[in-house]
């Protein structure tokens, strides 16, 4: 259903929202994206795409924009959204573009809401995107090599290392945290989920 054309509409339509410094991270998402989502989610290789452009096209707006936007279209906002509307981000993005291209794609929609938090029950896609976000060429930090490396391994192993050091990122800077990712990371202990540490 989703054509090469479009693709490029709405790689267009992406590249007038997010500022200029931020365009070679969205680039990488999209060719990290593809070569996940060809080994993890071989049928879902434009969707994964079209995620990569969509993902952060609502990332400048202010935290404000973010909460009026999320309540224009309807959609759920839970209390950390309120503490800490960057969180809604991914979601905010969704909706721009679903408003211009008419996807509704529930999985689209999935893929750039967890973006950035991770949740429990994730599909490959969702994973793939999230992945792809954090090992992008562009990104720079001591667990990336590694993580890349988990990735070409086991996206699930990959996706409890991500959400590892993340919280611990957080917790160490007295950051608020997400109860998606906590749950994400529950979930894939509780599924016997392990990376050698
Ligand atoms: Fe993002
Ligand atoms: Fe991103």
């Amino acid at each position: 259903m989703y054509t090469p054309e479009l693709e490029e509409q709405v790689r267009q339509w992406a590249e007038a929202r997010v500022p200029a410094k931020r365009w070679a991270h969205v680039c990488g998402v999209v060719e990290a994206a593809d070569q996940l989502a060809r080994r993890y989610a071989p049928t879902q290789v434009l969707q994964a795409r079209l995620a990569g452009w969509i993902h952060d096209a609502a990332k400048s707006l202010d935290d404000e924009t973010l909460l009026q936007t999320a309540r224009a279209y309807d959609w759920p906002i839970i209390e950390i959204e309120r503490q800490v509307p960057d969180l809604l981000h991914g979601a905010v993005g969704y909706l721009l573009a679903n408003e211009e291209f008419q996807f509704d794609d529930p999985q689209l929609a999935s893929a750039c809401t967890y973006h950035t938090t991770g949740a429990p029950n994730m599909a490959s896609l969702d994973k793939v995107v999230l992945l792809a976000d954090l090992i992008e060429p562009t990104r720079h930090y001591p667990n990336v090599e590694r993580l890349r490396a988990l990735c070409q391994l086991d996206l699930d192993a990959a996706l409890l290392f991500s959400m590892d050091f993340t919280l611990a990122y957080l917790i160490e800077r007295h950051r608020l945290i997400d109860t998606r990712a906590v749950d994400c990371r529950n979930q894939l202990l509780a599924a016997g989920v392990h990376y050698e540490s």
